[in-house]
């Protein structure tokens, strides 16, 4: 059987940056309180005439151009995104068009921060079928919009941007070796944007309604993300024969350094393996993972051969993990 491989990746980061002495502005914190707590220093903010369609296909176009392909050649298009350009149609559809990628049928993924992975579980079983040969998979989000610029507890968190990944199938041992996802929905309460819906109505922040922003219960948050995270990336690593000290590059959801040092204690990864760039990002939702992969292969953390250990935790809950042989 096939096997699923990103074949290029790509980001796109907004230029405003927001640090933390920009947030002292705006809510009683500082930039002390934030990095020993979270490790962030700044943010990416976009532009007010951006919607997460445009960043997606910004990410989107450089992954192509990587992986030495045309829009064309797109047979599927996933999107994940927590911060949808609107209800309907999907974000999806307008990254298609913005491609120009006709050939390609387009959908969105509500996983939140997992959804990248969540897309690459989908997009590695079509590849495996043999049903599409090359899938678009993107991370895209705009989570400025859905914030409460008054409450520190959240806004200090979290930033917008965009990843995309190439996938087609693998001729050789390079490639997704498993991805392994998750939801429990018992936990919809600790990571939520009530007024999001048909449960409690369409919430506007442009009209100043804070209902459909982020509600976040954060230390109970914290606990379920170190615990569950590493327990998918143990099964990760167990189900295909393999052991941490066989990991080469550990890229985890960009949500807190305190968390990601806590599963790297857990699992035995030592801190030169394990990829950060949340100090520049903050948690950018489902766009994390694809923007570290990407900024991991340009920085040339990653080599032909070695094995890298993807793992994300967001709102659902959701929780998931791949490893890939590159
Ligand atoms: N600046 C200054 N003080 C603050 C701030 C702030 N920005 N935010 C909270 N505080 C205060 C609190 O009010 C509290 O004060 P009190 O003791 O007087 O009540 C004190 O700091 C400690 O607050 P805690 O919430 O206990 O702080 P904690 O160390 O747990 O850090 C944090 C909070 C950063 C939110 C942490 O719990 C966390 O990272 N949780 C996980 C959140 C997360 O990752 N969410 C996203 C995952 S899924 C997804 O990505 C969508």
């Amino acid at each position: 059987m096939l096997r699923a491989k990103i074949i290029g990746t790509g980001s796109y980061l907004p230029k405003k940056v927001m640090t933390n002495h920009d947030l002292e502005k705006l809510v009683d914190t500082s930039d002390e309180w934030i990095m020993t707590r979270t490790g962030i220093r700044e943010r990416r903010i976009a532009d007010k005439k951006e919607a997460s369609s445009d960043l997606g296909i910004k990410a989107a176009r450089e992954a192509l151009a990587n992986a030495g392909l045309k829009a064309s050649d797109l047979e599927l298009i996933l999107v994940a995104t927590a911060t949808p350009d609107m209800i309907f149609p999907s974000t999806a559809a307008y990254v298609q068009h913005g491609l120009g990628a006709g050939n390609a049928a387009a959908m969105d993924i509500s996983a939140v921060c997992t959804g990248f992975i969540f897309g690459l579980s989908i997009a590695e079983q079509y590849i495996k079928t043999g049903r599409y040969k090359t899938i678009l998979v993107v991370g895209t989000e705009i989570m400025s919009r859905i914030l409460d610029w008054t409450d520190r507890k959240t806004c200090v968190l979290f930033g917008d941007g965009a990843g995309a990944a190439i996938i087609q199938g693998s001729e050789d041992e390079s490639g997704i070796l498993s991805t392994h996802i998750y939801t429990d929905g018992s936990y919809a309460d600790f990571l939520l944007a009530p007024g999001s819906g048909t449960r409690h109505g369409y919430g506007s922040a442009a009209q100043g309604d804070k209902s459909n922003c982020i509600h976040m219960k954060g230390n109970e948050t914290f606990k379920v993300a170190v615990n569950f995270m590493s327990k998918v990336a143990r099964e990760a690593l167990e189900s295909n024969g393999l052991a941490s000290e066989d990991i080469d590059l550990f890229i985890p959801h960009q949500a807190n350094q305190r968390i990601i040092e806590a599963i790297a204690k857990k699992l035995g990864v030592p801190s030169e393996k394990v990829f950060m760039n949340l100090h520049k990002y903050g948690n950018t939702s489902a766009a994390s993972v694809p923007i570290a992969l990407d900024e991991a292969l340009r920085e040339n953390r990653i080599k032909r051969g070695d094995l890298v250990l993807i793992v994300a935790f967001g709102g659902g809950l959701t929780w998931g993990a791949s490893l890939i042989r590159w």
